[in-house]
Formats: C-alpha cells, sequence, structure tokens
C-alpha cells in the first residue's frame, strides 16, 4: 500500500505507524487521519500483531487538527459530515496501542496520543489542548479524556489557558506512563510493544476492555464485567498453554487460536 502522510512497520509482532507531515509538524489533516485509520484497520486484521505504536517526529508528535484544513468549513459541513468521527475510531481499537511522543503533542495531537491506552514520552514532549487560543475548544475528546487522565484542576486550567506541560509534570500527573530520554524513546516504546505482543492477544483485549470499561460504568458493575470475563478466559488454549506453562517451568508459547 502507498503511504503519504505516514509510515508503516511491521516487525517482531509489534506495528509501528509513524505520522509523516514534517512540512506541518505532523498537523492532522483528513488524509492523514485516514491513512492512521487505514494501517491499524490492516494491523488489526493481522493475527500476527499483538500491539500497535503511533510516533511521529522527535520535534513534534503533532501539533494539533489541521488548522489550515478547518478554517473555513461551515458549522452544516462539519455536522453533516460529523467532522473527527473517523478520528475518533483510533480509540475503539481492542489491541494494545502505546503513542510514542516527542516534542510537541498539541490539540488533536494531544487528544490522539490520550486515545491511546499509554503514552510514553521523550523529556522534550509538550503537551498542551490550546483551543481556546484559536477560538474553539477540544473536538477529539480532550475535555473528556484530559479530565479522566489528570483530573480536574489541571485540565481545567490546561484547557482554559491553552498552557503547555512538559515531560516531568506530564508523568507526575498521570498523562504518561514514562518518560525517556529523547534517543531511546521509540528503543523502549517498541521494547514494550514486543513485550506486550508475546502475550496471548485474547487476555491483552479482555484487560484493555475491562479498564477501558472502568470509565464508564459503576465499580459493582466493572468488577461484575471483569469476574465474568475472568471465568470467559477459560475457555482459551492460551489459558491452559499460560498456566501449563508455569507448572512446567518453561516460557509459554501464545498464539492466536484463529491461527491455530
Ligand atoms: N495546522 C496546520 N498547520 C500547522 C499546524 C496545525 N495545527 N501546526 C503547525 N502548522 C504549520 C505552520 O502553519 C507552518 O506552516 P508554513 O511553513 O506553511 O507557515 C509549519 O507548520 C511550521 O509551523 P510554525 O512556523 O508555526 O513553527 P514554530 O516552530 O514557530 O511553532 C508550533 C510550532 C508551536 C507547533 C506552532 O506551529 C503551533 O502553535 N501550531 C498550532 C498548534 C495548535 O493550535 N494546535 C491545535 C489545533 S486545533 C485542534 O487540534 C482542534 C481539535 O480539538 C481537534
Amino acid at each position: 500500500m502507498q503511504w503519504n502522510s505516514i509510515q508503516l512497520k511491521q516487525e517482531k509482532g509489534v506495528g509501528l505507524i509513524t505520522l509523516n507531515r514534517p512540512q506541518a509538524f505532523n498537523a492532522l489533516n483528513s488524509e492523514l487521519i485516514q491513512e492512521l485509520n487505514q494501517a491499524l484497520d490492516l494491523l488489526e486484521q493481522d493475527n500476527s500483531i499483538g500491539c500497535m505504536v503511533i510516533t511521529g517526529a522527535e520535534k513534534a508528535f503533532a501539533a494539533g487538527a489541521d488548522i489550515k484544513e478547518m478554517v473555513d468549513l461551515s458549522f452544516p459541513e462539519i455536522y453533516l459530515d460529523d467532522f473527527f468521527h473517523l478520528a475518533d475510531r483510533v480509540a475503539q481499537r481492542r489491541k494494545p496501542l502505546i503513542a510514542a511522543v516527542s516534542g510537541y503533542a498539541l490539540g488533536g495531537g494531544c487528544e490522539l496520543a490520550l486515545m491511546c491506552d499509554f503514552i510514553y514520552c521523550a523529556d522534550n514532549a509538550k503537551f498542551a489542548l490550546p483551543e481556546v487560543t484559536l477560538g474553539v475548544l477540544p473536538g477529539i475528546g480532550g475535555t473528556q479524556r484530559l479530565t479522566r487522565a489528570i483530573g480536574k484542576a489541571k485540565a481545567m486550567e490546561m484547557c482554559l489557558t491553552g498552557r503547555q506541560m512538559g515531560a516531568q509534570e506530564a508523568e507526575q500527573s498521570g498523562l504518561v506512563a514514562q518518560v525517556f530520554a529523547k534517543e531511546q524513546l521509540l528503543i523502549e516504546s517498541l521494547a514494550a510493544a514486543e513485550q506486550i505482543a508475546q502475550k496471548s492477544l485474547t487476555s491483552l483485549m479482555m484487560i484493555k476492555e475491562s479498564i477501558n470499561r472502568s470509565f464508564e460504568v459503576s465499580l459493582a458493575e466493572g468488577l461484575r464485567f471483569e469476574r465474568r470475563i475472568f471465568h470467559a478466559i477459560f475457555a482459551s488454549a492460551e489459558q491452559k498453554e499460560g498456566m501449563r506453562a508455569f507448572i512446567e517451568k518453561r516460557p509459554a508459547k501464545f498464539k492466536p487460536e484463529s491461527s491455530e
């Protein structure tokens, strides 16, 4: 497949998507969002892939939605087209998804990172939701996901002022899982992704589904859901393999049941 605004690599069970619009700090235009989703579709359908990583360039993960593409759009145009609905599909992915953020993750770039399951960032990362300075507001989930990630006080402050948050503060606030030197970011992100990809895809997807459920339902409902899918995983060959491998003191060998 020919890509224009992204690059796609697959290795060791990991799909690596690199946003590639250097001329615009990887601003998310329609083509980039479409290609990103096409690549994610391919990776989700590929049974050999257990984890996906989205990254950008050293200076910018992504500087937001493409302002030049949006500036003259009318309300009927964006409403009828349900503008950004395609971007939301990133959050609906079922396989684990890591954002590896270096440099700017602004507006839609920060929202894209927030749609991933966790964020690793470089020490030069800068996160912001600066839409307020453009006379708009975050439109790809920023007000909702940033608030869930770092709490109301900091989310309000960031969205109302548009200020940038650096890597250390992002880690202390719980926005990112770990901070690395910028030369190490991709190495560490791919290492984590490869480690994840070796696990049972069924348990990975169930863990992701269960944690995400915790944001939407009461504790009692979430616990019931977790318990039921814990029961269900005993129907998988991977549960038998994982537990037998432990008892037999050997590494477990997991592969998707559909490819057996
Ligand atoms: N959309 C379109 N083009 C963008 C862009 C964006 N979000 N961000 C940067 N660019 C373009 C610039 O227009 C410029 O292009 P030209 O060379 O053709 O002029 C090029 O990238 C380089 O940018 P700068 O000259 O501004 O570079 P800089 O080093 O001075 O600043 C920056 C870098 C801090 C990232 C700055 O470009 C910036 O603030 N960008 C916009 C950030 C922003 O407001 N993002 C939110 C967008 S709205 C949104 O995302 C809505 C939503 O909820 C989905």
